[in-house]
């Protein structure tokens, strides 16, 4: 059988790094859960562990949350289609936003529903995926500020998605600026700055940051532990999160390169490492039943640092496993870490079981109490003023509601 297998413990370790690093800054967030593509016991263990901020791309996705705790706060990270927008107020209470013809959209929906919707304004800063150009900011914004149903948090930037820019603390400080400006021509506080992602947590780690970024949104370094700057794995976090377990399906010692004449005939073709091999070297092979149909196999790494990917086809991925099977034979599994391309789509295919371990009620036992993590929602945090959504040390100022001109 094949099937991920997400390690709970790795992920609550994780989790509790990144909610200790957000509060030495001062900060919220909200976990992007996309990578998960709306798997239950994976969500349901994370609300067990306090999460209630969770930010994702699907509205499937966001169903599911909803049925796991229907008061859990949503943000839609996607600008928002013009067809979604009846589903986004329905499920979401924040979305990050460019258009404002979609603003404008949002809000007579929000009227609709007898709602305020939550929107915080995207800033193109460099790698050009959503976001108004700073020049068009003020404009924009004297646009969507006072609809009656929107409710404007504050701006933000998407770094590192598209281009793979990597944040910087003047594009954080250009941030800074284009929320001051917009505070004194429009006379009403912008409570939130939210510029993070994953790749900005070295920069948090490394005490850099402006205090004045006070919201991130992060996916990949919870769940993977992925340092995105610098490589590797961030320090004090788990790398051991996600396992791919894939069987065996036949294994034999063969040729390690292939014996016939080659062309451009294979539809997956991989690039191979062959320098160390020598001709007509043999060794054995092993086949998994997982191929590139289901994820993204450059994506993934076996967990024996003795095996090496050989190639892959839609359904079948050969592993070179050494001069001996290793103990190994078919029926037996090979462990892999995937990447974050790797798991996004293994965790979206339908034909790879997905599972938790410990499973999901061993793991709620374990739990000390509930919400062992306190990852508040943003926008009403408990213990708050409604509308608060500053981190510790705010400016009370700065509440979305009460420091409103409509
Ligand atoms: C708008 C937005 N914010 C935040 C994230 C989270 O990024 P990461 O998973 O790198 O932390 C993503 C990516 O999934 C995104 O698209």
């Amino acid at each position: 059988m094949n099937r991920v297998i997400v390690n709970l413990d790795a992920l609550h370790h994780n989790l509790t790094a990144v909610d200790g690093w957000m509060s030495r800054h001062g900060a919220r967030w909200t976990l992007v859960t996309k990578v998960l593509c709306g798997h239950h016991d994976t969500l349901a263990a994370l609300h067990a562990l306090g999460v209630r901020s969770v930010g994702e791309s699907r509205l499937d996705n966001l169903r599911s949350l909803r049925d796991i705790d229907p008061d859990q706060e949503t943000w839609y990270l996607r600008v928002p289609s013009r067809t979604s927008i009846s589903d986004i107020v329905r499920h979401c209470n924040v979305s990050l936003n460019s258009e404002s013809e979609i603003i404008r959209g949002l809000n007579e929906e929000a009227e609709r529903q007898n709602k305020t919707h939550h929107v915080v304004v995207m800033i193109e800063l460099g790698d050009l995926r959503e976001g108004i150009l700073p020049g068009a900011l003020v404009d924009f914004y004297d646009q969507v500020f006072h609809l009656p149903n929107i409710e404007v948090l504050g701006i933000g930037a998407n770094l590192g998605c598209l281009a793979g820019v990597i944040p910087s603390i003047d594009q954080c400080m250009q941030l800074i600026l284009y929320r001051e400006l917009l505070e004194l021509k429009f006379g009403h506080k912008l409570p939130l700055i939210s510029a993070g992602t994953s790749a900005t947590l070295p920069l948090v780690l490394d005490g850099q940051l402006p205090r004045e970024i006070n919201h991130f949104r992060v996916g990949e370094s919870v769940f993977l532990g992925t340092d995105l700057v610098n490589g590797g794995t961030l320090p004090a976090l788990r790398d051991d999160t996600v396992s791919l377990e894939a069987e065996i399906i036949e294994i034999k010692r063969k040729s390690l390169i292939p014996t016939a004449e080659t062309g451009a005939v294979a539809p997956f073709s991989m690039e191979q490492e062959n320098e160390e091999i020598a001709p007509g070297q043999r060794g054995y092979r092993a086949l998994v039943g997982v191929g590139q149909l289901d994820t993204d196999i450059g994506g993934l790494t076996p967990e024996n640092s003795a095996h090496q990917i050989s190639g892959a086809s839609s359904d079948i991925t050969v592993v070179n496993i050494g001069d001996s099977p290793g103990g190994l034979s078919i029926g037996d599994t090979i462990r892999f870490r995937p990447n974050y391309a790797a798991l996004v789509r293994l965790m979206g295919n339908r034909y790879i079981d997905r599972v938790v371990e410990p499973d999901l009620k061993s793991f709620r036992q374990t739990l000390p109490g509930p919400g062992t993590v306190q990852l508040a929602p943003v926008v009403d945090p408990p213990g708050e003023e409604k509308g608060g959504v500053e981190g510790p040390g705010a400016d009370p100022d700065r509440h979305p509601r009460t420091a409103r001109n409509r």
